[in-house]
């Protein structure tokens, strides 16, 4: 089957010219370069909507040295150029774009779980490797053959019956990450599991033990980029997956709610860190400690997702009328915002959420206008007496009680004419 078309409809055009050239170049070298993965597959579908965000990441694989390939291009397009000589792979970084070019390769696995030991091989050696048959499929860029389908695994095939399928009973053992990539395909795309994929999934789910830490970081970060991330995680709930990663994990209904709420109020880049924050919102303390330590989380959004169940226990103090503005800040001013913001998505409680916002979008960004430099020229020393004066003054300005730069002169004038206690 010739794509040759399918590619000039699916590709930008600058991309296209980039691709083409550089198979040019690997081909003074007797080198072939080829498309593969999810690219193939995904223009295959004809489905615009699943070029993923605004960035278009291209996967290339080299029969031939890809990062000396990967070189030549770099220095003569003057872009940013990452290579692994270990894996001989590359990545070219454009402004719209990145481009992965790996050299073909074999690749086994010293133990389940284990990052694989590579030697080069042929294209065919590199698409077994591979996670489904869907994403095992090559397109020749080379001009005497530019355009053909290489599919050896019938993935084509099962693109056209909507099936997702390993190419080997030891796919999921080998690298249980891709029981969490299958949900994620079977969602996104609405596919199924082809029936023997589908009794290894669910055998090897244990398998999930054997991943480490950071990559089951990296699958759930690629999971909260997913359009409607909560159908993966409900999937994964169903089927024990979560459960394995941490024992009081769930992904139950409320999970869809609140992820769908999230979208509503978020901008795409936020989004991520966000989820992170609803998906241990029903954890207790003990388990999200376990959560953490799991994933080897960065330090910010563990503080931040610690805070979202701290400051969750103490919504009811925020549940009250008629509290001035200066109580809420001195409520919340200690929690991270991303844990204002999961509580103001989370909180059943409509007052709770309404001062929530009004601390996130307003209260936190009000400053008084005199700074410690004019107190000091007004004779307030420096120290906790300045401390005090501004906390005074801050708090006064968040209730209304001064608007001017004047007003504040004002009150410092009457606080420090009042005889120290
Ligand atoms: N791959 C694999 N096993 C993995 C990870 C990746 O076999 N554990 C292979 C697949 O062939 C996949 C390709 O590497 O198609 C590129 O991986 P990635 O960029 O993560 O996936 P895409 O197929 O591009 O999918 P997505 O649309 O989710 O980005």
């Amino acid at each position: 089957m010739n794509l040759a078309r399918h590619i000039e409809q699916y590709l930008p055009g600058k991309l296209l010219e980039l691709v083409k050239d550089i198979s040019g170049q690997a081909a003074k070298h007797g080198e072939r370069v080829y498309l593969v993965g999810g690219v193939v597959r995904d223009l295959l579908l004809r489905d615009p909507s699943l070029r993923s965000g605004p960035r278009f990441d291209l996967d290339m694989v080299v029969e031939g040295d890809a990062v000396k390939l990967a070189q030549q291009v770099a220095e003569a397009d003057q872009v940013e150029l990452l290579a692994h000589h270990r894996f001989g792979t590359a990545k070219l970084r454009y402004d719209n774009f990145t481009l992965d070019l790996a050299t073909a390769r074999k690749e086994t696995y010293a133990r389940p779980g284990a990052l694989p030991a590579v030697t080069p091989g042929t294209l065919e050696d590199d698409l077994i490797r591979r996670d489904f048959s869907i994403n095992a499929m090559a397109i020749s860029l080379a001009t005497n053959d530019y355009g053909e389908l290489i599919d050896p695994y019938h993935g084509r095939r099962d693109l056209e019956h909507r099936l997702i399928r390993v190419l080997h009973p030891r796919s999921f053992s080998d690298d249980a990450t891709r029981i969490l990539r299958g949900v994620c395909y079977e969602q996104r795309l609405s596919f199924e599991f082809e029936a023997q994929t589908a009794r290894l999934l669910k055998r090897d789910i244990p398998m999930l033990d054997t991943i480490s830490g950071d990559r089951i970081r990296h699958e759930l970060e690629h999971i909260f980029e997913e359009n409607r991330p909560e159908l993966v995680i409900r999937r994964l709930g169903d089927l024990g997956a979560l459960h394995r990663i941490t024992p009081s994990l769930k992904g139950d209904g409320w999970i869809s709610e609140e992820f769908d709420r999230a979208r509503r109020l978020k901008k795409p880049a936020q989004l991520p860190s966000l989820y992170f924050c609803l998906l241990i919102y029903s954890l207790s303390e003990r388990d999200i400690e376990q959560f953490l330590a799991r994933l080897n989380l960065p330090a910010k959004l563990s503080r931040a997702m610690r805070d979202t169940l701290r400051l969750k226990a103490s919504l009811p103090l925020l549940d009250k009328p008629l509290l001035k503005p200066s109580e809420i800040y001195h409520l919340l001013r200690e929690y991270e915002p991303l844990a204002i913001q999961a509580n103001a998505i989370a909180t059943q409680s409509p007052r709770v959420r309404r001062t929530l916002q009004v601390f996130l979008t307003k209260l936190r960004y009000v400053r008084t206008a005199l700074n410690g430099e004019e107190l000091k020229k007004m004779g307030i020393s420096p120290g906790p007496q300045m401390g005090k004066v501004l906390e005074v003054l801050h708090g006064a300005k968040l209730d209304g009680e001064v608007r001017t730069r004047a007003d504040e002169k004002q009150l410092v004038l009457s606080l420090s004419l009042r005889p120290e206690r």
